[in-house]
């Protein structure tokens, strides 16, 4: 798959929302909550700069990556999933934002497996969340 990451505009709103509340996503992350398109247009407008998007060869969206608060985030397309695609996203996305970290719920093995793999180191847990940040290899 020929993978890129292009900018966050408003017709991508919703495909992020959809991803993020996707049933087989929605587990990844600790809020359960429904989302409506009012709402994401809302925390968008906020956020827009902060988020891209991973379209394939067809310009067909496939995943999302963002940042808030310093906190990495990132979902994919429930059909894509384990083609690379994470891996694409949060290794290109760590070159723009070397301080990024990201906190991941326990029982997230993709997720916390994807982490692991793409050089971040954890620096702390709770009952909840492995907390994760970014080495740069020597
Ligand atoms: C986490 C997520 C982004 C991974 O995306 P992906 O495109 O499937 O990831 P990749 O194909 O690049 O695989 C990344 C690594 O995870 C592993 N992996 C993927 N799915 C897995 C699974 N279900 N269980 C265990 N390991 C898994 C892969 O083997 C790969 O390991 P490797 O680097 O050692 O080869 C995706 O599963 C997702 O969108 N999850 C729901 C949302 C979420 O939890 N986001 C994270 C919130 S911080």
């Amino acid at each position: 798959m020929d993978l890129r990451l292009i900018e966050n505009e408003e017709k991508y709103y919703d495909f992020i929302r959809i991803l993020r509340t996707h049933q087989e996503n929605t587990m990844g992350f600790l809020e359960q909550v429904e989302i409506t398109s009012e709402q994401q247009f809302r925390y968008m407008e906020k956020y827009q700069k902060n988020y891209l998007i991973c379209v394939n060869e067809s310009v067909i969206p496939v995943g999302w990556i963002g940042i808030v608060d310093n906190d990495i985030r990132l979902c994919v397309d429930p059909q894509f999933k384990g083609n690379g695609i994470g891996t694409f996203m949060l290794s290109s996305f760590i070159k723009l934002y070397p301080n990024g970290e990201a906190k991941v719920l326990i029982g997230n093995k993709a997720s916390n497996k994807l982490f692991q793999s793409n050089g971040f180191k954890i620096y702390k847990h709770d009952e909840k969340f492995i907390y994760y940040k970014f080495i740069i290899s020597e």
